[in-house]
């Protein structure tokens, strides 16, 4: 049997670290495609090189000709501009827009079966970008962000505590902005509810933090965003498709009036498998959280009409 195909557009800080975690867990065989002509090149050399001492069988391919990336079966698109300091992911739109369009129509005239795995920024509007591109299915074009603000959610909630991050379950829904929404009655510590663990004025400042989690690395890097953790979480998405595994994942999902939300991508919990998003799961959320989703979901609509416009 032929190994598993996964196309990782772009070859910066987070498509190259998602390929190299994608090798080395030995899920597929990569190609890793940009616009720079020798980058992606020179990282997937660089990478195979790694291979005798990491051990993996895995294969990775750099390139700049889309041939290459045929009968693809995951693609993850982190083609674009990243923000700098004192910029939203919202300033991103009309330069990413352009570069995920362009690179959607590619991604879909050579790999026609694809999951497509959307992480440039503005997260949900360039998903929805790229499903109206595609002309895919919905369920096979998914944003990842609340597996990365979930985790980053996990780490803050494990450092208050003092505890082992292994034990925290931690969920943010909604859109990868400044209105995503945490959820602490779905938040956890091996089955206890995080509000039995802290104070409630403790987990507000943690909500706060995690709203601004990008924000804060954007801060310190001066020069780029955050890529270790946004690279792993694309990849559990990844994992969870070739896999098949259904695992339900916060992901930025199509909905279909689910949430009383419609016609708009956003965070949402969802099952991933092998067709890509597999169900939607309308989960009951304390009144608060609600609304702050629907809020949410009215601030992704405005740049949803946007980017739509230009389709
Ligand atoms: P980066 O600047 O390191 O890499 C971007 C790469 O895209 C560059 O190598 C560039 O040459 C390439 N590129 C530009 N136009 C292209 C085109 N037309 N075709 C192919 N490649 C092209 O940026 P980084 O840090 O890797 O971030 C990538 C994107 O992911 C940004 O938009 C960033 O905001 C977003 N992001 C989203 C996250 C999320 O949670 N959804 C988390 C982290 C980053
Ligand atoms: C992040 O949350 C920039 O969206 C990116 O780190």
């Amino acid at each position: 049997m032929s190994r598993r195909k996964v196309t990782v557009v772009g070859a910066g800080n987070v498509g190259a670290t998602a390929a190299q975690r994608i090798v080395e867990k030995q899920l597929a065989d990569v190609v890793l495609i940009d616009i720079v002509e020798g980058l992606p090149q020179g990282k997937a050399l660089d990478m195979m090189q790694s291979a005798a001492t990491e051990g993996f069988d895995t294969h990775i391919h750099g390139t700049n000709d889309y041939a290459d990336t045929a009968n693809s079966d995951v693609v993850v698109i982190t083609a674009g501009i990243a923000r700098k300091p004192g910029m939203s992911r919202d300033d991103l739109i009309a330069t990413n827009a352009k570069i995920v369009g362009s690179v959607t129509e590619q991604i879909v005239k050579y790999s026609p079966n694809c999951v497509i795995v959307v992480v440039s920024n503005p997260l949900d509007a360039m998903t929805y970008l790229a499903w109206k591109t595609s002309g895919f299915d919905s369920n096979r074009v998914i944003g990842m962000a609340g597996v990365l603000d979930s985790s980053r959610y996990a780490m803050f909630i494990a450092e208050a505590l003092k505890g082992s991050i292994k034990d925290v379950r931690a969920m943010v829904l909604g859109g990868h902005g400044d209105t995503m929404v945490p959820v602490p009655e779905y938040t956890t510590v091996n089955g206890i509810q995080i509000d039995q663990l802290l104070p409630v004025s403790k987990i507000e400042e943690i909500n706060e933090r995690t709203k601004h989690g990008g924000a804060e690395i954007v801060k310190h890097l001066k020069t780029g965003s955050a890529y270790y953790a946004p690279s792993a979480s694309a990849v559990a998405m990844v994992e969870a498709i070739l896999l098949d595994s259904k695992r339900i994942l916060p992901s930025c999902c199509y909905l279909n009036g689910e949430y009383g939300i419609d016609g708009v991508y956003v965070g949402v919990p969802a099952s991933l498998g092998a067709n890509g998003v597999e169900a939607v799961h309308e989960i009951k959320l304390r009144e608060n959280s609600s609304s702050d989703l629907k809020s949410s979901a009215e601030e992704v609509r405005k740049l949803c009409e946007q980017v739509g416009a230009l389709v």
